[in-house]
């Protein structure tokens, strides 16, 4: 098959997640096995429990990608892994993996950032191209990069605690919703009233780009206590969909103010929005009324680990020369933000 044909694998959290993408945007296949339902029952992401997965699910997912895309592994150009941040025994099986792939078939294998593969996440051949803003809102972070170029990232701000996925997943648990949260808050929402509880939108006037979740989930927690004191015990059903609604209105709220304050700073109206927090109906909805922005989205499912996106940044980080230098190496905290001329710099891909 001609093109550049690129192996994404995405194994940083608990989705395995495989792609044959061709040219960096072609996407010839796309499989994705979700562990959510495994996970479920403990409220969160056991990590053990998450690798032993991977290492299942991985290669059979692999050849499947491989059939479907109608591609033989010595035909590919390029292997791009998630090679952090993550949980450490979830990024050693999609590493060691293509590591494996890479000397079998003989095919350079490059490391992603799983950042710069959200970031990825909004873009197509036909753009946005730098310079814009990217907010990147998932289960483990919240923050906003300008990115100047493919590859120069500069991070204008994030999260002091908790990511705002993170916060959405902890409330869903207080109120006895599943695993993750996120989508199910978003669909009882749907039906509250956003002004029924007066939430604090956290951090909404001060002058930096900075989030903070930790107390907002703590409202809500003191929230539900009062009204279980008041009913005996129990949370009754019809309180959900208020508490679900002003929830994510205030993190709604400083979401999108913190993203309008970054344009003022920066004077950049061209803004990306990506990670499973993108997906939520509120925040698409509020990103797009905002005057005077050109907003990209992915679609939902590409808002949420896939490995699509980390083709895409693999690709693009291949033709801007990047080139694997040492052994591949899995790195759970990767992107650590480093100063360079008085700014703040993102590592991109190795
Ligand atoms: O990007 P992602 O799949 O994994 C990480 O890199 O963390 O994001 C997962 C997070 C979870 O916290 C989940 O609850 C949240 O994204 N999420 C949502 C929605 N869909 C997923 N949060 C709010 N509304 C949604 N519709
Ligand atoms: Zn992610």
């Amino acid at each position: 098959m001609s093109g550049f044909l690129t192996l994404g694998i995405e194994t940083s959290c608990d989705d395995t997640a495989v792609a044959v993408v061709r040219n960096g945007w072609e996407v010839l296949s796309e499989l994705l096995s979700s562990q959510a339902r495994d996970h479920a029952p403990f409220g969160g992401v056991v990590p053990e429990f998450a690798a032993r997965r991977h290492l299942e699910t991985l290669l059979p997912l692999v050849d499947a990608a491989l059939r479907e895309a109608g591609v033989s592994g010595r035909e590919l150009s390029l292997i791009a892994v998630t090679r952090g941040p993550g949980l450490m025994g979830s990024l050693l099986v999609g590493v060691e993996a293509a590591l494996a792939l890479s000397q079998a078939w003989g095919v350079p294998v490059l490391g992603v950032n799983h950042l710069e593969g959200h970031l990825f996440a909004s873009l197509s051949e036909s753009g946005p191209t730098p310079p814009f803003l990217s907010l990147i809102v998932s289960g483990g972070h919240t923050e906003i990069v300008q990115v100047d170029a493919f590859g120069r990232y500069i991070l204008l701000g994030a999260t002091r605690d908790d990511a705002a996925g993170e916060a959405y997943d902890k409330v869903a648990k207080v109120m006895g919703l599943g695993y993750p949260g996120g989508p199910e808050i978003d669909r009882l929402a749907d039906k509250g009233n956003s002004s029924a509880f007066a939430f604090p939108v956290p951090l909404k006037n001060t002058n930096r780009v900075e989030f903070s979740f930790s107390g907002l989930k703590t409202a809500l927690l003191q929230q539900v206590e009062k009204i279980k004191k008041e009913t005996g015990g129990v949370l009754p059903p019809e309180a959900l969909p208020h508490l679900c609604a002003s929830f994510q209105r205030a993190v709604t709220e400083a979401l999108l103010t913190k993203t309008v304050l970054a344009v003022q700073m920066t004077g950049i109206k061209t803004v990306t929005a990506s990670g499973g927090v993108a997906a939520n109906s509120a925040l698409r909805r509020a990103l797009s009324e905002v005057s005077d922005l050109r907003i990209f989205l992915p679609s939902p499912p590409r808002c949420t680990d896939n490995a699509v996106m980390i083709a895409s940044a693999g690709y693009s980080a291949w033709t801007r020369g990047v080139r694997p230098s040492s052994r591949l190496t899995a790195d759970p905290s990767l992107f650590q933000f480093t100063t360079t001329h008085g700014k703040l710099r993102a590592n991109a891909s190795k």
